[in-house]
C-alpha cells in the first residue's frame, strides 16, 4: 500500500528520500515528492514511475537546506501506473499526497465541475482540486470543509503555497504517525519511518487536522480546541529493522522464527501455566461464548483456519472462519453470544478492520491477534493478543504465520482446560509439545541445503500443486500462497481427498506435487492419494516426519521433517515451505521482499 513521510527540518530532502525507503516494503509502483525551502520561490515536485532509486535520479542535488516536504510511494488503485499519476499532486495553492480510496471522486469531479483542471486519473487530484477551490488562507477551515465531502479513506498530507512553512495532515482510517525531535518533526504510514528520529510516536486521531512547523506539532478538532497527542513507545529495537546480513528481509524473518516461538512461550507460560493476565483477559472470555468466528486476510486467514480446527478438537467449540472481504458483505450469524477473533500482522488491513467493525455493531466480543502495537486495530478491539514476533518487512508474512499459530494454540489449550475438557496429563503433554517447537523449528532451518536443492527442480515450473489431509491440508494453503507470492508459480493447495473429484485432470506426466502427509490417523488415506496422482505421471516430493518414513514406501523425493506429536506438524511443515518458497523466488532473480503487485499493509478495500 501507499507510503507517505512529511517532513520538516534540516536535510528535508534526504530525509524524505531515506524515510520513503523505509516504506518501500509496503509495496508500490510509482515514487514522489513536494519540497520548499527558503531558497524556493515556489513548491517544487519530482515524481516518476519506479522505485526511490528512480526518484533520487531526478531530484536535484541536496544542499542540507532546512525546509519542508512531503513523499509517497503509490500503489497505483485509481489510473494506471506512469509519473503523471504519481503523488504529489498540484492544483493551484494545494500539493498533496495520500493514502486509501476516495469512492465518490467521480461524483465530486461532476458536482464541481472539475474536469477542466484535473490532468491525471486519480481520485487523489480531485481532492487537491477541491481543496484549492475552497481554499481562503485558512487551511484548518478549507480542510474541514472539503473532508466532510469526502466518502472512503483517506491520509491526506497537504502543502499550501502561501504557507511555506507548514504542513497539514487529516485522515480516516488510513493510517498516519507522529513524532518530533528537536526543530525537526516528520509524520508517516507507519512508524518504519520514524524510528532514525524517535521510539516514540503518537497516531494522529482520525477528526483531527494536524499543523506541523519546524519542531512542534498542533492538533485542533473541528471546533479548533487543541488536541493533546498520546504519545506510545515502540517496542521493537531500532536495529530489529535492518536485514542483518542477510539478502533479503525474508530470510532474516524466516530465520528469526525459533527465537520469536520461545519468546511467546516464555510470555504466556508461566510454571507451566498458560496465562494471558497481563493482557486482562478474563478467563471467561475463553470459554463463555457459543460461537467463535475467526476473521482475517490471506496468511493470517490460514493461520485461523489452523485455530479453528484446535478449537473445534480440544475446546469443542462451534467455530467459523471467514476471509474479512466476504464477511463484511455477506450475511452473518456474529451476535452478542460470539466471540469474534480478528488475525492480522500488521493491525492496519482495512477488511479485516472493517469486519471487525461490524462484528461490534452486531454486538460480539472481540479479540485481536496482533503484531504492531498501537495499530489501528489494537484499538477497536476489546482484547489484544500480541505476537510481539518483531518487524516483519518482508511483504510475504512468515514468523507472523507462525506466531499466530502459536496464539491459537495456546488459546484452545487454555480453553480446553478451562472447559475441563482436557486433562492434566493431556495438557502436560501438549505443553511439553510447544516446549519442543524452538529446538524442533532450528532443526528444519539446518535443513535449508537439502530443501533449497529440492527446489530447484522446480524453478521453471508453470504450475505446482499441494496436497495433504486435514492440518496438513490446511498448512499446505499457506505454503501455496507463499511459493505464488514471490515466485509467481501458479500453485493451488488441494485437500487430497478432494482431486478426484476434478482437480486431478490437470495431473499430467511431470507435474511437480508437493504431498504433506504427517498425520498419522490420515495416512493410509494420503498415501492412496499420492499414488493416485504419481500414477499419472506426477513428480512428487512428500513431506513427512520421521515417525512415519519407514511405513511410506520408496520413489519418492522425501523431506523428512523431525518427530512432533501430529497436531504440532504445521509449525515444522510451514518452515520447510517457506524456504522452498524462498529458494525458488531467489534463484529466479527475483525482488523476494517486494513482490510485483503486492503491498505488504492493504489499506485499501
Ligand atoms: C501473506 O504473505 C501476505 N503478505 C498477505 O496475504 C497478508 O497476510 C494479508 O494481507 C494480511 O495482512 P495482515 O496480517 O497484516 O492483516
Amino acid at each position: 500500500m501507499c507510503g507517505i513521510i512529511g517532513f520538516i527540518g534540516q536535510n528535508a530532502q534526504k530525509t524524505i528520500l531515506n524515510g520513503l525507503e523505509l516504506l518501500e516494503y509496503r509495496g508500490y509502483d510509482s515514487a514522489g515528492l513536494a519540497m520548499r525551502t527558503q531558497k524556493m520561490k515556489n513548491t517544487e515536485i519530482f515524481k516518476c514511475k519506479g522505485r526511490v532509486r528512480d526518484l533520487r535520479n531526478i531530484v536535484p542535488e541536496e544542499d542540507n537546506a532546512s525546509g519542508c516536504g512531503i513523499g509517497h510511494t503509490r500503489w497505483a488503485t485509481h489510473g494506471g501506473v506512469c509519473d503523471q499519476n504519481a503523488h504529489p499532486h498540484k492544483s493551484g495553492k494545494v500539493t498533496l499526497v495520500h493514502n486509501g480510496i476516495i469512492e465518490n471522486y467521480a461524483d465530486l469531479t461532476e458536482e464541481y465541475e472539475l474536469e477542466d483542471v484535473l490532468v491525471s486519473e486519480t481520485d487523489t487530484e480531485v481532492v487537491a482540486a477541491l481543496l484549492d477551490k475552497y481554499y481562503d488562507g485558512d487551511p484548518q477551515k478549507t480542510i474541514w470543509h472539503v473532508a466532510k465531502k469526502l466518502r472512503g479513506t483517506y491520509a491526506l498530507v497537504i502543502m499550501f503555497e502561501d504557507i511555506p512553512d507548514r504542513i497539514f495532515a487529516i485522515r480516516n482510517v488510513s493510517p498516519i504517525v507522529v513524532t518530533t525531535k528537536d526543530d525537526n518533526a516528520i509524520l508517516a504510514s507507519d512508524p518504519a519511518a520514524l524510528y532514525q528520529f524517535s521510539k516514540s510516536y503518537f497516531v494522529l486521531p482520525e477528526e483531527s487536522i494536524l499543523c506541523m512547523e519546524q519542531g512542534t506539532i498542533r492538533m485542533t478538532d473541528q471546533a479548533g480546541n487543541l488536541i493533546e497527542p498520546e504519545y506510545q513507545t515502540v517496542d521493537w529495537e531500532v536495529e530489529s529493522v535492518g536485514k542483518k546480513g542477510y539478502p533479503f528481509f525474508m530470510e532474516k524473518e524466516i530465520m528469526e522464527q525459533p527465537e520469536a516461538i520461545k519468546r511467546i512461550l516464555e510470555h504466556y507460560i508461566k510454571n507451566d501455566e498458560i496465562s494471558f493476565a497481563e493482557e486482562k483477559i478474563p478467563d471467561e472470555v475463553l470459554y463463555s461464548f457459543d460461537h467463535i468466528c475467526i476473521v482475517a486476510c490471506g496468511t493470517a486467514l490460514h493461520a485461523g483456519m489452523i485455530g479453528q480446527t484446535l478449537l473445534k478438537r480440544w475446546a469443542n467449540m462451534r467455530v467459523d472462519v471467514e476471509m474479512a472481504s466476504e464477511f463484511m458483505y455477506s450475511d452473518t450469524r456474529v451476535d452478542e453470544h460470539t466471540l469474534f477473533i480478528a488475525v492480522s500482522q500488521s493491525g492496519e488491513t482495512i477488511d479485516t478492520m472493517g469486519a471487525l467493525k461490524k462484528a461490534k455493531e452486531c454486538g460480539a466480543t472481540c479479540l485481536a491477534i496482533l503484531n504492531v502495537r498501537g495499530s489501528s486495530i489494537s484499538r477497536e478491539a476489546d482484547y489484544v493478543l500480541y505476537t510481539d514476533a518483531g518487524p516483519e518487512i518482508a511483504v510475504a508474512s512468515t514468523k507472523a504465520y507462525t506466531t499466530q499459530l502459536l496464539i491459537f494454540y495456546l488459546f484452545a489449550l487454555k480453553a480446553a482446560t478451562l472447559k475441563g475438557l482436557m486433562g492434566k496429563e493431556e495438557f502436560k503433554e501438549a505443553l511439553g509439545e510447544l516446549k519442543k517447537l524452538p529446538n524442533a523449528m532450528t532443526k528444519i532451518l539446518e535443513m535449508k541445503n537439502e530443501i533449497h536443492l529440492l527446489s530447484k527442480e522446480v524453478v521453471t515450473a508453470p504450475d505446482l500443486f499441494m496436497i495433504g489431509r486435514g492440518l496438513d491440508y490446511l498448512v499446505l494453503l499457506e505454503g501455496a500462497l507463499k511459493l505464488k507470492e514471490i515466485s509467481y508459480i501458479h500453485t493451488e493447495a488441494y485437500a487430497a481427498g478432494e482431486l478426484k473429484h476434478g482437480t486431478i485432470a490437470l495431473i499430467t506426466e511431470g507435474t511437480p506435487v508437493i504431498a504433506a502427509v504427517t498425520q498419522k490417523p490420515l495416512l493410509a488415506k494420503s498415501l492412496s492419494n499420492v499414488k493416485e496422482i504419481k500414477a499419472r505421471g506426477a513428480n512428487v516430493v512428500l513431506l513427512t516426519r520421521s515417525g512415519l518414513t519407514k511405513e511410506i514406501e520408496g520413489g519418492y523425493h522425501v523431506i523428512e521433517l523431525p518427530d512432533l506429536s501430529d497436531a504440532f506438524m504445521p509449525f515444522l511443515e510451514i518452515e520447510a515451505l517457506q524456504l522452498y518458497a524462498y529458494f525458488v523466488s531467489s534463484d529466479k532473480g527475483l525482488d523476494v521482499d517486494k513482490p510485483r503487485n503486492l503491498a505488504k499493509v492493504v489499506t485499501v478495500e
